[in-house]
């Protein structure tokens, strides 16, 4: 067999196994930090067939700039962009452009994966404050949340701490991480009633359930049954006070599902203190569909173990040579197999396009439109706003019941008056509406006026 044969050098050069078919990255595998330093790495690069939206060039400090980037339907308001994103220009011509070249010459174009990958975990690195070594690329939360609690060393005896308000993702990868290593899993109610929902309640409560035993304490940042934005940074602090005196091996981790916060808050991991941070980049980062990252601080990141190989050094090279060296959190929890590379390049894109606007001022613009609705629905009679008032407990998302009716009649008559809204996939159901950089004010009150009929 040939491969036995290869010298280090030769893989790491490998014309020869791209030649034969071998997964592109193997033309300069490096596990740096750095992007782009290693050779070759103008094969693939797009052909310039869509020219793009300079960034610079745009006046993204008006709302109605950053709203023309869309291409959303102009007849409808959109409160459930965030479920799905809708792409903003520069992604649009992004993915446009890597398509042409796949299209053009796949063999050149995957040639430049390594190169590419390592530009969207920088991309990423950069807006979350972390390094890119640590940011692993998925297609979505759900994938990241798989790979993390299926990679994470739980043993029989081990405690798993989640809460009912979870997504069916975080709990269904707890279920099947922990029947398979005789884990316990146990989900707490943080609130009995979400609008009268507390920071210190809300932390208080993950605390008094932290046992000697618990390895892992899986939230989610932003609850979608509710829009209840958890105080994360106290919860971090409770993790670390039950840390304290703790073996290295011993200490529970604090996994966060950000998929609501990633792209309407502007916290970062840093100062949410948790230790793993998972989301989808397709929701309100308005990122390509079918992208998502996890990022580990380093501890927890040496803790998972792979469990779809990369496709990336070293983990390739060690399979060729006979190799052990472990590969970065990043690369190793980077699923390989050929992906959808137009759209996952995209997302460095995504990320551009949020920092151009500036984070802070998409954070505030999403809160202002929250609350503004949050002040309307809760003057309706009939109407019981679900999620809390206070900016510090909520995001973008905004629940509500109506009038005791079926959130999925709501839904409808609401869309009959061109307003887009959801239905929380729970099972107690509300209304929902995420107030987002693709809504407006006057979107708002027509929202408001619409549910205020409705609840008559
Ligand atoms: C809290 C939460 N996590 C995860 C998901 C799934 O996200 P993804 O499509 O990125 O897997 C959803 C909804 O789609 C969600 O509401």
């Amino acid at each position: 067999m040939a491969d036995a044969r290869l010298r280090r050098r030769s893989v790491l050069t490998g014309g020869a196994l791209l030649a034969a078919g071998a997964p592109a990255l193997l033309v300069g595998c490096s596990s740096s930090d750095e992007p782009g330093d290693e050779s070759g790495d103008d094969a693939g690069e797009p052909a310039a067939s869509t020219t793009p939206p300079r960034l610079e060039d745009l006046d993204l400090s008006d709302w109605e700039v950053v709203r023309g980037q869309f291409a959303l339907d102009p007849e409808l308001a959109h409160f459930a962009a965030f479920v799905l994103a809708s792409h903003p220009a520069p992604v649009r011509a992004a993915i446009e452009r890597w398509r042409d070249a796949f299209d053009a010459d796949p063999a050149a174009t995957v040639a430049g994966e390594l190169a590419h990958d390592e530009e969207v975990r920088t991309a990423a690195a950069g807006y979350l404050g972390v390094r890119p070594a640590e940011v692993a690329l998925t297609d979505s939360t759900t994938m990241g949340l798989g790979l993390v609690y299926h990679g994470l060393p739980l043993c029989p005896g081990d405690h798993v701490l989640t809460t009912t308000h979870d997504f069916y993702a975080t709990h269904e990868a707890l279920r099947l991480a922990a029947a398979r290593a005789g884990a316990e899993v146990e989900r707490i109610a943080l609130y009995d009633d979400p609008a009268a929902a507390g920071a210190d309640e809300l932390a208080g409560r993950v605390a008094a359930a932290i046992r000697p035993q618990t390895k892992v304490v899986a939230l989610t940042w932003v609850h979608s049954s509710t829009g209840v934005k958890l105080p994360v940074r106290a919860i971090a602090d409770a993790v670390a006070d039950a840390n304290a005196g703790r073996a290295e091996a011993d200490r529970a981790i604090l996994v966060l599902d950000a998929i609501h916060g990633l792209g309407a808050d502007a916290a970062r991991p840093g100062d949410l203190g948790c230790d793993v941070f998972v989301s989808g980049t397709h929701k309100w980062l308005f990122g390509p569909r079918g992208t998502g990252i996890v990022w580990a601080a380093p501890a927890a990141g040496a803790a998972v173990a792979p469990t779809i190989p990369s496709f990336t050094a070293p983990s390739f090279v060690n399979w060729l040579t006979g190799g052990d060296e472990p590969s970065p959190f990043g690369v190793g929890n980077t699923p390989g197999g050929y992906q959808a590379f137009e759209h996952r390049w995209a997302v460095t894109e995504a990320f551009a396009f949020h920092q151009a606007i500036g984070p802070d001022r998409v954070a505030a613009r999403t809160q202002e439109l929250a609350t503004r609705l949050k002040d309307g629905l809760a003057e309706l009679p009939g109407v019981r706003l679900v999620t809390p008032r206070d900016p510090a407990l909520s995001a973008g998302l905004v629940c509500v019941d109506v009038a005791g009716r079926d959130p999925a009649e709501v839904v409808q008559q609401l869309l009959d008056q061109r307003i887009v809204a959801s239905v929380t996939p729970y099972s107690e159901p509300y209304v929902r509406f995420g107030a987002s950089i693709v809504t407006t004010p006057e979107q708002v009150d027509a929202a408001v006026e619409a549910v205020a009929g409705l609840a008559r």
